[in-house]
């Protein structure tokens, strides 16, 4: 199959390109490198996709440019023809659509809005994207199950990511385009993103340097590791949204559709706090953290935990990783990635070095 996969420079887009290769798929992968966070990791990244393809013999092209950009997108949908889209590029992060909302809308929004509009033209037979577990906002019901209303977000970014949802929903409908929906549960692993907690804190902890635990460390979080992501968002793809015949729209179930639209939870069904992430970090890295203990920020969601029941049942596949296994893994790439390029440790690892971690 050939497969476009958007940010795949990015943390997770990456891993989702690099498993499709090595699986024979051809990738063609779309994103403008952006630095939101420190591009050398994302080129990086490239690197071993390039690598990757060499080594499968798999057909492999990158594209810089952005998905804002309507006239970019249209011709690459022109230039190939897709079995499959995967899309996950996307402004991410929590905490930073407090200070630049208009980053949002440039990739969430507009970008969103060219992917549909290319996948509608191109009569894509499967569009699948990224959403989050951001948008139960201020749910509280545990687990949470997509088959509940998530209509007050707690952020801007969650905002936008519920309109995608929204918007897939109406190209579904109009113009019968099959459509899923991911919400990831805190995804952490190795090839991280520098702007979230995991990163920080090991960055941190190995310069002797105090971490932010907000909250008091009593924040839980569904913490799925990236493996079990991609597994979940590969056998998603290949199983092509078809309408529910069952949807009633008396009582309308918010996860399907008459449309070829489905939502589904990916997370780890297993929270832990933050005071134990902090710990599988400290027990990976063989040393203590010194701990800035502070309040709930603005914006934060306190918990999240996933009910992965309805992937499970329509994949066969629900994460498992435990979180002391995956946090040894990211510690054991984190040192070997710092000690084969000495000289990244010596400069800024990400222009958002005086931000806290993001936890989503
Ligand atoms: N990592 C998580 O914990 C998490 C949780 C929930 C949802 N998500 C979602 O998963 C997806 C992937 O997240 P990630 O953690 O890999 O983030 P990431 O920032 O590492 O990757 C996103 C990539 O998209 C690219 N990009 C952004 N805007 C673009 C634009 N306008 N045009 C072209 N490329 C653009 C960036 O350069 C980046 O490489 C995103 O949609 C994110 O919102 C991530």
């Amino acid at each position: 199959m050939k497969v476009l996969v958007t940010g795949h420079a990015g943390f997770i887009g990456f891993h989702t390109a690099k498993r499709l290769l090595e699986r024979g798929d051809s990738v063609v992968g779309f994103d403008n490198v952006n630095d939101y966070y420190d591009p050398a990791i994302k080129e990086a990244r490239l690197k071993l996709l390039e690598r990757t393809a060499a080594e499968t013999q798999s057909d492999y092209l990158s594209i810089r440019a952005n998905l804002a950009d309507q006239q970019a997108v249209a011709e690459c949908f022109n230039e190939h023809h897709f079995d499959r889209v995967i899309h996950l590029a996307a402004q991410a992060g929590v905490r930073y659509s407090l200070e630049n909302p208009h980053s949002y809308v440039e990739s969430n929004l507009i970008g969103f809005t060219n992917v549909l509009e290319a996948c509608r033209y191109a009569e894509i037979a499967h569009l699948t994207y990224a959403s989050t577990s951001s948008v139960y906002g201020a749910n509280t019901r545990m687990p949470f199950s997509e088959h509940e209303g998530a209509n007050h977000p707690l952020q801007f970014y969650a905002a936008t990511k519920k309109a995608n949802e929204m918007m897939a929903h109406s190209y579904s409908h109009l113009f019968s385009l099959p459509t899923t929906g991911l919400r990831f549960f805190t995804v952490y692993g190795p090839w991280g993103r520098p702007d979230m907690a995991l990163f920080k804190f090991t960055k941190s902890i190995l310069a002797d340097e105090p971490i932010q635990v907000f909250n008091h460390g009593h924040h839980t979080r569904d913490f799925t590791y990236v493996d079990d992501i991609v597994e979940g968002i590969i056998r998603a793809s290949d199983h092509i949204a078809t309408p529910n015949l069952e949807w009633n729209s008396d009582s309308p179930d918010p996860a399907t559709s008459n449309a070829p639209f489905r939502l589904f939870n990916i997370g780890n069904n297993d929270p832990v706090t933050i005071s134990t992430y902090i710990e599988a970090i400290e027990e990976a890295l063989g040393k203590k953290a010194v701990k800035d203990l502070l309040p709930l920020q603005l914006g934060d969601v306190p918990d999240t935990y996933a009910d992965s029941s309805e992937l499970e049942k329509a994949v066969g596949y629900k994460p498992s990783t435990p979180v002391f296994q995956g946090v040894a893994n990211f510690v054991r790439w984190y040192r070997d990635y710092y000690s084969l390029d000495k000289c990244s440790l010596n400069k800024p690892i990400d222009p958002l070095s005086e931000t806290p971690g993001s936890l989503d």
